[in-house]
């Protein structure tokens, strides 16, 4: 068990409505999906792979849909215009959709930038009486282009990448997000001990 999740909050986990410690058939579960929407290096993959972690301790049936690993695969047809962001915010939706039917808690982790997008991932878990949860990675473009893990801002500042998120393409803030995580000045550990806390109260009431 990770020492740095307190053990009350670890018992409180135990106690999601989810987790069944007599069974590993989660397809008995609720499932949800939460979304990670953020600037490029806000920290969204690294709070998923962080919160797929600590949630698999407690229970199984959690899975990660990562924006790159999807635009590597499934979309891997769809480019960056407004359409293509749009189409790609979608598919991921629906596929979250299908993997919360089927009990799964959902960490979906793209920068998603345009709020009708988000909206319609939000509907579109509506029609399957998903619970969707919208976590805003809140990390200011500078701080972000400064970590610049990827080195993308870099090559969108020379011009070598266009359309990127907050150079030359928009990012709109959310406007009702479940939750907010300042990852431009905690650490990914406090961010990650923050949406879990959170988490716990939301997950027990669905
Ligand atoms: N509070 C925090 N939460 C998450 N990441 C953090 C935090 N503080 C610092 N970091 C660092 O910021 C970087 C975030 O990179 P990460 O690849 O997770 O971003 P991303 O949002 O997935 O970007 P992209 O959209 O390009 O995939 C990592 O190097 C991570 O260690
Ligand atoms: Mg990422």
């Amino acid at each position: 068990m990770d020492a740095s999740i307190p053990a009350a909050l670890v018992s409180r986990i135990r106690g999601l409505k989810s987790f069944d410690p007599d069974t590993t058939a989660t397809h008995a579960s609720t499932g949800a999906i939460i979304w990670l929407t953020g600037l490029s290096g806000s920290g969204k993959t690294t709070i998923a792979t962080e919160l797929a972690n600590a949630l698999r301790r407690e229970r199984s049936g959690v899975c990660v849909l990562d924006g790159d690993e999807l635009r590597r695969g499934v979309n891997s047809d769809l480019g960056f215009s407004p359409e293509d962001r749009t189409e790609n915010v979608r598919r991921v939706a629906e596929l979250a959709k299908l993997l919360a039917g089927e009990g799964l808690i959902v960490i979906a982790a793209l920068i998603s930038p345009f709020q009708k997008d988000r909206s319609n991932a939000r509907a579109i878990a509506r029609t399957a009486e998903v619970d969707f949860i919208e976590v805003y990675l809140n990390c200011p473009v500078d701080v972000c282009e400064h970590r610049d893990p990827k080195g993308l801002y870099k090559r969108a500042r020379t011009g070598s990448l266009v359309a990127f998120t907050g150079i030359d393409s928009g990012y709109e803030v959310p406007q009702e997000p479940e939750i907010v995580l300042f990852t431009g000045v905690q650490s990914a550990g406090e961010s990650r001990a923050v949406l879990l806390e959170f988490l716990h109260d939301r997950l027990t009431r669905i």
